[in-house]
């Protein structure tokens, strides 16, 4: 059963195209992420949905009912924004209640809905308070619970953890999937950030120039992007696209040092033409050094730069005019030093191969 249903969306502002023709289902109690680049079109998405933002074409659909139309109230849709904004002037006790005080609930209700929402979000301890003396965190968890308090069964997040610190990110990310697993809402969610994405979608629809370009769960985009946007978008670091041609009758494709073939491209190149351009595609985490014995294609290159992260180290390397990136454990990468040769191989299974005219994976 699905709980949102976006058709053919479509939003223009002026000569900027916002939206153009998003279609959209969310499952209900599904955690449903909008994953795109800033400018992408989240937000109007977003705000479409919650009614702030009037379409110029497609409908809204929610809970079986048709709210292209609809008013803002009375959706029975929460939202929380890039910047949350609380009321300076209310005590963190009566931003809670303001929603439900709007929606005349009776004060006994509103008390034990505070109480619960606190508890929930572990605010007890800052009722009292005025949103300026929290911490950012508990800002944004007051802003969660206002959100949240009226029981909504859509809950839409505009990147809410943008304005956190690194720790109360991964915090807040914690909390969340705790939250969404809890309330059993339907949560759409937007951000920028692949690794929000995967990590608390349960499905991602990857959003590119006011188009959803390809939807699925977080595995699905990892290892079957459809196009090389998502597959550069998805993965961090960053899948290596390097520049090849289809050569050998249609068989192979050409790196400039290396030619790979048997990949679960094959069978499908063979309807391209000789010489078609390709970009092959390869994460940094599935190279790493040949051992003598090891099958599968391999080459040589040289280190260009060492990053360590930790208890992984990236890689730059270089192989003629070819940079790209190799991910290893930290043990592994401490005997590379910058300007060593080091024997890469890596598994065509591993490998994807996009059209580099279209984008399109060859799959
Ligand atoms: N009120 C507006 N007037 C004019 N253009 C707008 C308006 N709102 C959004 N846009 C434009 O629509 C496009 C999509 O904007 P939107 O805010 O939806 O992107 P976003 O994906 O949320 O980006 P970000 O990650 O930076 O928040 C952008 O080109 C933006 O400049
Ligand atoms: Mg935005």
């Amino acid at each position: 059963m699905s709980d949102l249903l976006v058709s053919g969306a479509v939003k223009r502002f002026g000569d900027v195209e916002a939206l153009r023709g998003v279609d959209l289902e969310v499952g209900a109690g599904e955690f449903f992420c909008v994953l795109g680049p800033s400018g992408a079109g989240k937000t109007t998405l977003l705000r479409a949905v919650a009614g702030l933002e009037r379409l110029d074409a497609g409908t809204i659909r929610s809970g079986g009912r048709d709210l292209t139309h609809a008013p803002v109230q009375g959706r029975g849709i929460g939202m929380i924004f890039q910047t949350f904004a609380l009321y300076p002037h209310l005590t963190v006790h009566d931003n809670l209640a303001y929603p439900l005080r709007e929606a005349r609930l009776d004060p006994a209700q509103i008390e034990r809905r505070v109480g619960e929402v606190a508890e929930l979000l572990r605010i007890g301890h800052t009722l009292r308070r005025r949103p300026a003396t929290l911490s950012g965190g508990e800002q944004q968890r007051v802003a969660i619970g206002r959100a949240i308090i009226r029981r909504s069964k859509l809950l839409l997040l505009d990147e809410p953890l943008t304005n956190l610190d690194a720790k109360l990110r991964h915090d807040t990310r914690v909390e969340f999937k705790r939250l969404h697993r809890e309330l059993r809402m339907t949560m759409l969610y937007a951000t920028p950030d692949q690794l929000e994405a995967l990590t608390m979608a349960e499905r991602i629809g990857v959003l590119r120039e006011g188009r959803i370009v390809q939807v699925g769960t977080p595995r699905d985009l990892y290892q079957a992007p459809g196009d090389s946007f998502v597959a550069a978008l998805v993965g961090a670091p960053r899948m290596n696209l390097l520049p090849a041609v289809l050569a050998n009758g249609g068989r192979a494709v050409a790196l400039p040092f290396l030619e790979v073939d048997g990949g679960p491209w094959a069978t499908a190149l063979g309807r391209f033409p000789a010489g078609t351009e390709l970009w092959f595609g390869i994460r940094p985490h599935d190279l790493a050094p040949t051992v003598d014995a090891q099958a599968g294609p391999r080459f040589r290159a040289t280190v260009h730069l060492t990053e360590p992260l930790g208890d992984v180290t990236v890689l730059d390397l270089t192989v003629g005019g070819t940079v790209f990136k190799m991910v290893l454990p930290e043990e592994r990468a401490v005997r590379y030093r910058v300007g060593d040769e080091v024997p890469v191989g890596f598994a065509v299974a591993n490998t994807h191969v996009f059209s580099r005219q279209t984008g399109t994976a060859i799959r």
